[in-house]
């Protein structure tokens, strides 16, 4: 009895275990399932980086290709080295599936999802009928919460994004000329650069999507995704993991933090195309883009072509397509636009398809040769993450023997954030950046931007820029002067005069506040004002020898009356100037005096504002406006011209 006991107990006891093992078994496996399922469910959708495989049962090993080199050293920039990968090793596991091939080579991963976060970017769409108002009007207020964070994330509303095809089509925009262009049988093969950090997930693969789906397989040699250190999970081994299976993708991740200069640089060190291609990672592009561009650079080496940047509006997503002519300029504060002007279209029904030179380039697209690019000195590695390095190539690239247009038969949108997410630890960054574009290329013409930009002045009085090699670079190549570039280049841009006494902040006694022009009223004009004297070089204005008040970082505004209410009006282009815009400083008594009308310039209180409202007068809101009146000597109408910047300053 005892002996068959302890065996029936021994039996059942193995019993048991089975049983565990098999209920163990069967949730693992119902799980493995649902995981699987879930993963077909939603290969629908454009971008969830949550489930990048589209169903693959069994994905490859997967090699991350990383760049151990040090850009840093290779491109002489002083960047505090920074650990990035990491975080991205957190995210892999060492593959332990396919013991037939085990993993050979280091960098060799099966890809653990990274939690697979549903958070609340998808929430669900409001089934009618089924749900009350009230329900419905929740997540209605959840899905506007939902945008504004991800407005607020971005910088745009990637909600709206995500809900778009990877592969939307735009409509065509270009000219119906453009369609017959023949190109050379023999265009030369193109790298496409896409430097990305902390791109949204949606975007950055519409980018490279739109990119492999309009450009011709032939002479497309390969598209170079770069990371410059980006720290969003979505773009470690998902993103690593998706590339895998795109024909023609590689992707580089940088170590360091670079900025567009550096990134660019280094993925043109990695590019084997004859031409590069750098493009922003928020780009879609246009049926027939790349061959116009390739046509262009093939027939001159030294050319740097960008296409018409259409906009993609950061709010719906909408394509805006860019009104031809358009063409890349920047003002005396170092900063860029793009000018469409259709009053620059000639009657030559040919110009609608030809080629403008552009005395700068925006960058977001540029396609450049390869050699020429490096020959020419690449991006300048001392400019920090981004900005005004579009600048300082185009001086560059016109100063040292190349040249720059837009190419009306190439179309490529651009996404316009709302406001830029990626912020500079400081402002004073852009200004370092601005400061080597002034010492390095400027000459004299220096202190014209320094007066505009007393930041920038404050900052070079107590730091130089170390410009050394940009300075050897400058003469080995034998780059010309600033004074060619503002006369053979750029005659558009108004040179200043800035006379010590006739120009600077333009300070009214009577009120010890300065004119001062609202801003958000566009470069058409509108009415002046005056604010507190701002000391930023933002309110700089300059009585030439024109006798014209020009006002604004272009100087393309002049002071001008409308009745008897002082405006600014777009400056005349031709000479002489019409006597409506001259004006007369008497210094003796500060008035300034209106030509056409012989009235003074006086600040008057608009609706018996209470002088007391420091409010107002703290939010640089109204707190009256410059109005024509007849001249007597009341402090209202006395003013100097107060030069911020010493005339032998910077
Ligand atoms: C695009 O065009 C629409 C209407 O034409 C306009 O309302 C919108 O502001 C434009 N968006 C951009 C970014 O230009
Ligand atoms: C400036 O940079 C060069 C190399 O780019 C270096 O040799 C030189 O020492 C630097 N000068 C200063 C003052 O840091």
């Amino acid at each position: 009895m005892r002996l068959w006991g302890r065996a029936t107990v021994r039996r059942r006891r193995v019993l048991c275990l089975w049983l565990l093992l098999l209920g163990f078994a069967l949730v693992i496996l119902t799980f493995l399932d649902l995981f699987n399922r879930d993963q077909f469910n939603s290969h629908q959708k454009p971008g969830p980086p949550h489930h990048p495989l589209h169903g693959i049962p069994n994905a490859p090993d997967l090699e991350v290709i990383v760049d151990s080199r040090d850009p840093a050293l290779e491109l002489g920039v002083d960047l505090a080295p920074l650990k990035s990968m990491q975080e991205d090793q957190l995210l892999f596991v060492p593959s332990m599936q396919g013991t037939k091939n085990p993993p050979q080579k280091k960098g060799s991963y099966k890809v653990l999802l990274p939690g697979a976060k549903k958070d609340t970017r998808t929430p669900a769409p409001p089934t009618h009928g089924e749900m009350g108002k009230a329900v419905q009007l929740h997540l209605e207020g959840m899905e506007r919460d939902a945008e504004s964070s991800a407005v607020r994330k971005y910088g745009f509303n990637e909600l709206v994004s995500e809900r778009i095809s990877l592969h939307r089509r735009l409509p065509d925009a270009r000219h119906p000329e453009c369609l017959r262009g023949q190109y050379s049988e023999s265009l030369p093969s193109a790298s496409v650069v896409i430097c990305f950090h902390d791109e949204a997930w949606s975007t950055l693969l519409r980018t490279v999507h739109s990119v492999l789906d309009t450009a011709p397989k032939h002479y497309l040699q390969e598209v170079l995704l770069v990371d410059d250190l980006s720290q969003h999970g979505h773009l470690k081994s998902v993103l690593s993991e998706y590339v895998s299976h795109l024909d023609g993708v590689r992707l580089i991740r940088s170590t360091k933090r670079l900025g567009v200069g550096g990134c660019r640089t280094l993925g043109a060190a990695r590019a084997s195309g004859e031409v590069l291609v750098f493009m922003d990672s928020h780009c879609e592009c246009q049926k027939g883009w790349l061959e116009p561009l390739l046509e262009r650079v093939v027939q001159d080496r030294t050319r740097v072509v960008s296409p018409i940047m259409d906009v993609i509006d950061w709010q719906t997503f909408q394509y805006n397509a860019t009104q031809w002519p358009v063409r890349g300029v920047f003002d005396w504060r170092l900063d860029f636009y793009w000018e469409s002007k259709p009053q620059l279209q000639d009657k030559d029904p040919d110009s609608a398809v030809r080629p403008v030179q552009s005395p700068a380039l925006g960058g977001e697209v540029m396609a450049v040769d390869r050699h020429f690019f490096h020959s020419v000195g690449a991006y300048d590695p001392g400019m920090l993450l981004w900005g005004v390095e579009q600048i300082e190539l185009s001086i560059r690239v016109w100063s040292c023997g190349g040249s720059m247009e837009v190419v009306p038969c190439s179309h490529v949108a651009h996404l316009d954030h709302h406001y830029l997410p990626y912020r500079f630890p400081d402002q004073e960054l852009l200004e370092r950046n601005k400061i080597r574009i002034a010492d390095t290329w400027m000459d004299a013409y220096r202190k014209i931007f320094y007066r505009r930009d007393t930041l920038a002045h404050f900052i070079r009085q107590s730091e130089s820029p170390n410009i050394t090699e940009r300075l050897r670079l400058k003469r080995s190549l034998g780059c010309r002067n600033f004074h060619w570039y503002l006369t053979a280049v750029y005659p558009q841009l108004y040179i200043p005069h800035d006379r010590p006494a006739l120009s600077g902040e333009l300070y009214n006694v009577g009120t010890g506040s300065c004119a001062d022009y609202p801003r958000g009223q566009g470069p058409q004009g509108g009415a002046m004002n005056v604010a507190p004297c701002s000391g930023t070089g933002s309110q700089h204005c300059d009585l030439n020898s024109e006798f014209e008040v020009r006002w604004g970082p272009m100087g393309a505004l002049c002071l001008d009356a409308k009745g008897e209410r002082a405006v600014l009006s777009p400056c005349p282009t031709h000479r002489p100037t019409a006597s409506r815009l001259q004006w007369k400083f008497i210094k003796l008594s500060g008035q300034l005096v209106h030509q056409q009308s012989q009235l003074c310039l006086e600040v008057v209180k608009e609706g018996g504002l209470p002088q007391s409202d420091q409010k107002e007068v703290n939010t640089r809101a109204k707190t009256g406006g410059l109005f024509l009146r007849a001249c007597t000597h009341h402090p209202r109408q006395q003013w100097h011209f107060e030069q911020l910047v010493a005339p032998k300053g910077a």
